[in-house]
């Protein structure tokens, strides 16, 4: 099985250069200025060549919840928002906290056969916060981490427990930030909106306490740990500064805290509501210097899908969560290359090589040799987002009326075409 791209120019690790490219049996064979070949051929002049974007932080929803999303939906989302690899949350139900949930995701994503599907397990059994989950046997089973995610882990002592046992397997903690007591039934954050909204709030001190604490638990027992959807200025600094210490975090944030400030709860609409929230300009100033020096390591979708009834309710009732699979890289390419903040090759560090590196997977960079997961963007292409016309089952996206640069044309998982615009 061969394929040859032509003509495009390849997001390499450390710059662009325009090359050929030939797959064989799933693999990058060949990278040169002109490679012919009798095979099937992508013409790619005009387009950029990305690895295939990892997104390490979705929800998938089956096992329990395929109202919401199911495997084969999230999968068909993916691969058309260039995404060739996600690792999937827990939250389901039942939740993926034994090598049975773990086992069925991944056959069912091999019967689906379109992107890599690498389970998150939990970190608790049934998220419940107080005993471990079948670590060992899940990890046997596949999943790449743990994460009690949609929660933290609020005993300490729990935690410290899971960071050592996982790391006995060689496994991190993805932790979601949040101090339940201190969030309170806030649903938005707190500040001059939720007041003038009348809406509870929710301070970003709920969300620093639980970063400072999972950096300190990481620090003291020198084992990695990895934080989530990072929304607050504080959480950067916190990071920041556990990083020049040495203390092994890593960090990830969504293109909604880098994109969006609460100014737009201000309408009541429930696609904004997400947890943790949408915060003031000054966070979300803050997170694309994160991004840009290097205290956020990635950027990831928190692609949680909800269906109509979920959210089409008073915003104290609806559910939290944005479906963000579809459009995150015409987001992230919009409003942080063409903005000038990083470079395209910065960018898919961001949304490919790190995330790779953090979890240890397969993937991320396009060089001989590696595995050829990738997709060929039109980074001149306009369009104007529509959650109507997603594929995904969640149309809960508030940028729909976003004007953004970058259609995916192909994506390529194995060297197979599994997304054609
Ligand atoms: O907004 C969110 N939605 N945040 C989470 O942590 C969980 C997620 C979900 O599962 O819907
Ligand atoms: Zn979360
Ligand atoms: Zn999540």
């Amino acid at each position: 099985m061969k394929l040859l791209i032509k003509g495009g120019a390849l997001v390499l690790k450390d710059g662009e250069v325009k090359a050929d490219l030939l797959i064989e049996n799933g693999k990058i064979t060949k990278i040169a200025p002109a490679i012919d070949e009798k095979c099937k051929v992508i013409n790619a002049s005009g387009k950029h060549v990305i690895p295939g974007i990892i997104d390490m932080h979705v929800h998938l929803r089956e096992p329990g919840f395929e109202g919401k999303e199911d495997i084969e939906s999230g999968c068909k989302a993916a691969v058309a928002g260039g995404v060739t690899q996600v690792c999937c949350m827990p939250n389901t139900n039942p939740v993926c906290d034994n090598a049975v949930v773990t086992t069925y995701i991944k056959r069912r994503a091999e019967e689906v056969g379109l992107c890599k599907v690498n389970p998150i397990g939990a970190i608790t059994k049934g998220q419940n916060g107080e005993s471990l989950a079948e670590i060992g046997k899940m990890k046997s089973a596949g999943i790449v981490a743990i994460s009690d995610d949609g929660k933290s882990v609020a005993n300490s002592a729990v935690m410290r427990l899971a960071m050592e046992y996982a790391n006995d397997f060689n496994l991190k903690c993805l932790c979601h930030c949040e101090d339940a007591a201190l969030v309170d039934g806030g649903v938005v954050n707190e500040g001059f909106n939720s007041t003038q909204c009348g809406l509870k709030g929710s301070l970003r001190a709920a969300e620093d306490i639980m970063i400072a604490r999972d950096v300190a638990l990481s620090e003291s027992l020198d084992i990695p740990v990895h934080i989530c959807h990072v929304s607050t200025y504080s959480g950067v600094e916190i990071i920041r500064s556990a990083k020049s210490r040495g203390v092994k975090v890593t960090a990830e944030t969504c293109p909604h805290y880098f994109i969006l400030t609460d100014d737009i709860i201000t309408g009541y609409d429930t696609y904004t509501k997400v947890n943790p929230p949408v915060r003031e300009d000054k966070d979300r100033q803050a997170i694309i210097k994160g991004l840009c020096d290097g205290t956020l390591d990635c950027i990831v979708t928190d692609h949680a899908p909800h269906s109509l009834k979920d959210k089409q309710v008073e915003y104290n009732l609806a559910a939290f969560g944005i479906s963000g699979i579809e459009t995150s890289f015409a987001l992230s390419y919009t409003y942080l290359v063409k903005s000038g903040a990083t470079t395209l090759c910065g960018l898919m560090d961001k949304m490919s090589r790190r995330p790779a590196q953090i979890l240890g997977l397969d993937g991320g960079e396009i060089k001989e040799g590696a595995v050829a997961d990738l997709a060929v963007v039109d980074l001149n292409e306009k369009y104007v987002i529509d959650g109507a016309k997603f594929i995904s089952k969640g149309k809960n996206t508030p940028f729909g009326g976003y004007e953004v640069y970058g259609k995916v044309k192909y994506t390529l998982v194995g060297g197979e075409i599994k997304y054609a615009d």
